[in-house]
């Protein structure tokens, strides 16, 4: 879960890297290093920032020809100045960054230990570095030194290296970790994704599974696990989806919260058009011959798989919705012909890789609803719907969201050929737009109140209940106040004992079936002394409530008023002066189990 970036024959080198790997942070950012050649092989790194490495750690101008450098989530070893990657070879030949996860490292390392090597750090990267050093040594064939060490090592890998007597070639290898090769003239680019090359080119090159290579400033050469040439076709990517300008918001947070509505209309023009459904029709004809749609997601994917099974089951469909790292390990596949949708802001989430195997080994029908085009999930699924929300570099995510929201409920509709979810879809974009334009005031002196509680409860039933997961791990992701979502109905039956004086009880109530029950919940906990806030429809809203909102189809929560939850989270963290767009602890991509 690291950001690796590299270049060759690049004019200037630091700043693609700096640029680069501030970009890629959004992977990881507990520790950042450069590793370059200038009369040998030259390595900063440290711990703490990019900003940091490159402010206080690495020499202000930087002359070479080849480059590699990565930002750190840290797995195997301590966030650490020597954990921190480039890694070096005990003989010091090899100059490597990793993304991904060596999973025999331990016996690996034991081996090489008995040979006599050497290590200084606790990292898996380490033992890759060393392995390439001594098949190198033994066979003097860089090509071959990495066919042996991919066929030894067992796991997850991007890796770009050099050696300490070749300035002019710079050697990539992948399995199951995303790589990016970015095409230049005079020169060519490296990256863990195509963003931090986009100011210098818009021609990539994306690695499959097993495959390595060698980059030089004129030429990149692909080889497949056999040794066999491979030729890739270069792709273009639109620079618009792909740029982290954030357009004078002070977060990409609440830039990506402003994009909802552009992203929902995308979405609603890409996949619908002159009264129809745009989706392949063999995924439409696979989806409806299915007796069984499975829904597997982690995180807030899952909230919004919870949300699309729903939709599913309106239309008559079974359905059950998991999360990847329980369905991985006691997979179950109901029905006859079971159909599996997994969803994934990054398409890169290990969880669901692990999934995928198990789908492939049961040969069953795959879709992937991604907003990572050249994903591993989008490359490997048997289908794939993009979301075309652009990046989402906020750790928080919020835009792909509701994007994923829209799309399953468009998908679930097509199978139908239901076209009213498109009118409640843009009467839901209009109650986003009323949020953003006019109730962002009220949400900020609601998270002023909340900002120096140590409990917060969201209570919903049916899509505001599945809107209250949401809206709680948000909060406890940027601010770090735990948060529950209960189900109004489930509040009696244990939760209500921790509500006391002056616990914030924020309350969705827009659904006309469930607002009654919803009111008792209200008087519930309000008469144990909760400070509670309603968030309510016109139809439904009572004197008191805090935000009345336009109506809606109460399906269309999580379209219509999740900007509420983003918001409040948003202003929660910004109060109490947390870093927003990358929480401690966490990534945005989760690459590793
Ligand atoms: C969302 O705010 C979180 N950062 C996290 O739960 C995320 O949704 C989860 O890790 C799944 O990621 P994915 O959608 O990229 O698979």
């Amino acid at each position: 879960m690291c950001g690796i970036v590299g270049a060759i024959g690049l004019a200037s080198p630091r700043k693609y890297v700096e640029k680069g790997l501030k970009m890629l942070d959004y992977r990881g950012y507990d520790s950042a290093g450069v590793g370059y050649y200038a009369h040998g092989i030259k390595i900063y790194k440290d711990v703490g920032s990019v900003a940091h490495l490159f402010d206080e750690v690495a020499p202000k101008l930087i002359k070479t020809n080849i480059i590699i450098g990565h930002t750190r989530w840290a797995t195997h070893g301590a966030p650490s100045k020597i954990n921190t990657h480039p890694h070096i070879s005990f003989h010091k030949k090899i100059c490597l960054v990793h993304n991904g996860v060596i999973e025999n490292f331990k016996e690996l390392k034991a081996e090489l230990e008995a040979k006599g090597y050497e290590f200084y750090g606790q990292t898996d990267t380490e033992v890759v570095g060393n392995l390439l050093e001594e098949q190198l040594q033994q066979t003097g064939d860089v090509f071959a030194a990495i066919r042996k060490v991919m066929g030894t090592i067992k796991g997850s890998y991007a890796i770009s290296f050099f050696t300490s007597d070749d300035e002019n070639s710079l050697y990539v290898m992948k399995k199951a970790s995303p790589l990016v090769i970015g095409l230049g003239k005079g020169f060519n680019l490296v990256a863990s994704d195509a963003s931090p090359m986009i100011d210098h080119t818009n021609e990539f090159i994306e690695l499959s599974d097993e495959e390595y290579g060698v980059i030089t400033k004129d030429e990149v050469k692909i080889f497949d696990g056999n040794g066999k040439p491979v030729n890739k076709q270069p792709i273009h990517k639109d620079i618009e989806l792909i740029s982290h300008d954030l357009k004078g918001y002070p977060h990409y947070m609440l830039k990506e919260i402003e994009e909802i509505p552009q992203v929902v209309n995308r979405l609603m023009n890409t996949y619908y058009s002159d009264g129809k459904y745009l989706f392949d029709k063999k995924l439409i004809k696979d989806l409806k011959e299915s007796d069984h749609i499975i829904f597997i997601a982690c995180g807030t994917s899952y909230h919004a798989a919870l949300v699309g099974g729903r939709y599913f089951e309106y239309y008559g469909k079974s359905t059950s919705k998991s999360i990847a790292s329980e369905w991985a390990f006691h997979p179950t596949f109901p029905g006859k012909k079971p159909f599996i949708i997994m969803i994934s802001q990054s398409g890169e989430t290990a969880d669901l890789i692990h999934c995928l195997d198990i789908i492939k080994k049961n040969k069953l029908k795959n879709l992937v609803i991604t907003n990572a085009g050249g994903s591993s999930l989008d490359r490997n699924c048997q289908y794939s719907l993009l979301l075309y929300s652009g990046i989402e570099v906020s750790v928080a995510s919020t835009k792909a969201y509701v994007a994923q929201c829209t799309l399953l409920a468009m998908l679930a509709a097509a199978i139908k050929k239901d076209k009213s979810c498109m009118t409640d879809m843009r009467q839901s974009l209009k109650v986003v737009e009323e949020i953003q334009s006019t109730y962002k005031p009220i949400i900020e002196k609601v998270a002023n109140k909340i900002k120096n509680k140590k409990n917060v409860f969201f209570l919903g039933r049916s899509f505001d209940y599945f809107l209250s997961l949401e809206a709680s791990l948000k909060l406890k992701e940027i601010s770090y106040i735990h948060s529950e979502a209960v189900p109004g109905g489930e509040l009696k039956h244990g939760p209500i004992a921790l509500i006391e004086e002056g616990i914030p009880v924020i309350v969705f109530v827009t659904d006309t079936v469930t607002a009654a029950s919803m009111r008792g919940n209200i008087e519930e906990v309000k008469s144990r002394g909760a400070d509670v806030y309603v968030i309510s429809t016109k139809k439904l809203s009572q004197p008191g409530d805090a935000i009345v909102v336009t109506d809606y189809r109460f399906y269309l929560s999580s379209i219509a008023i999740s900007s509420i939850a983003f918001y409040l989270a948003y202003f929660v963290s910004l109060a109490k002066g947390l870093n927003v767009d990358k929480p401690r602890n966490l990534a945005k991509s989760v690459t590793v189990e």
